[in-house]
């Protein structure tokens, strides 16, 4: 990671992946800045958890062309020069907080849930290009889950963000892959243990499922992270338009005869 620069959105408190991405990135050589909405700025603690690594944490609500290309501007700056990496690490849902149940969503929600957590990321690429603000063999990544493939009952319209957060990074993937050799993938990630994952109804129950049902249980948010770094290295640069699952084998799985008889 050593001499790469990039921009790590999503991370609100400790429990956030971003913010084991970014950690961990920094660690390894990178230099980053990190990113979340201005309300989190106020709620969480990216700030302060910014400066313990040594970097400039820049608000910018992900649904805001204006705010992103502020964004964009001022990690060329800080970075000194284009970036090589982004994480997109964003997802809302107002229907899931109030836990409105599937047939009673309200829509004007759901759009919204499809504004921050999925167009947000075609935002972020189009104006990554409309900046010029990559480099060549750049890395561009999102975090998905499964309820994009299979039904998950309480997952809400997040399951059609995901989906639609899938295909647009294979949609941008073809784009950035042509114009600029920049690959976009998403890693679809095991449930775990943060404010958006934990805000699931029936998580806890869900969680010790999953943990059941995959061979090598549920992936935690630190192995989450090495799999984005590494997504972001030299070793993966022919990766590209791909939905990675990072599950323990739990999307591979039909049934588990230890589960069915407990
Ligand atoms: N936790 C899980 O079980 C799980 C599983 C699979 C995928 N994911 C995905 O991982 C990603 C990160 O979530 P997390 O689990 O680390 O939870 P988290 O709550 O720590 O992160 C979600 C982030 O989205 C940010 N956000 C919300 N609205 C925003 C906006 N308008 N602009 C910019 N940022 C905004 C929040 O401030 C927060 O930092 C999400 O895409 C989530 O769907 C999570």
């Amino acid at each position: 990671m050593k001499g790469k620069k990039g921009i790590i959105f999503g991370a609100l408190d400790e429990n956030s992946i971003a913010w084991h991405v970014a950690r961990k990135c920094v660690a390894e050589g990178a230099k980053i800045t990190m990113t979340n909405a201005p309300v989190a700025f106020r709620m969480g603690k990216i700030e302060e958890m910014a400066a313990s690594i040594g970097a400039v944490a820049i608000p910018a609500d992900a649904t805001s062309i204006t705010d992103l290309e502020n964004l964009f501007q001022e990690s060329m700056k800080i970075l000194d020069g284009k970036i090589d990496f982004v994480l997109h690490s964003i997802g809302m849902s107002i229907n899931i907080r109030k836990a409105r149940e599937y047939d009673d969503i309200n829509h004007e929600w759901m759009l919204k849930t499809f504004d921050i957590s999925a167009i947000s990321f075609h935002k972020v690429m189009q104006t990554a290009v409309k900046l010029d603000a990559m480099n060549e063999w750049g890395s561009v990544l999102a975090l998905s889950y499964i309820a994009a493939q299979r039904t998950f009952p309480y997952y809400g319209e997040m399951a059609e963000s995901k989906a639609l957060l899938e295909s647009f990074a294979r949609s941008f993937g073809y784009h950035l892959g042509k114009s600029k050799k920049i690959r976009v993938n998403t890693i679809s990630q095991s449930p775990t243990n943060t404010t958006a994952g934990s805000g699931v109804k029936g998580f806890e129950y869900f969680y010790k499922y999953t943990q059941n049902m995959a061979p090598l249980g549920n992936a935690d948010a630190d192995s989450c992270a090495d799999y984005c770094m590494m997504m972001f290295t030299d070793l993966t640069r022919m990766v590209t338009m791909q939905n990675l699952f990072h599950d323990g084998g739990f999307s591979s799985m039909g049934m588990d005869p230890s589960i069915m008889n407990s």
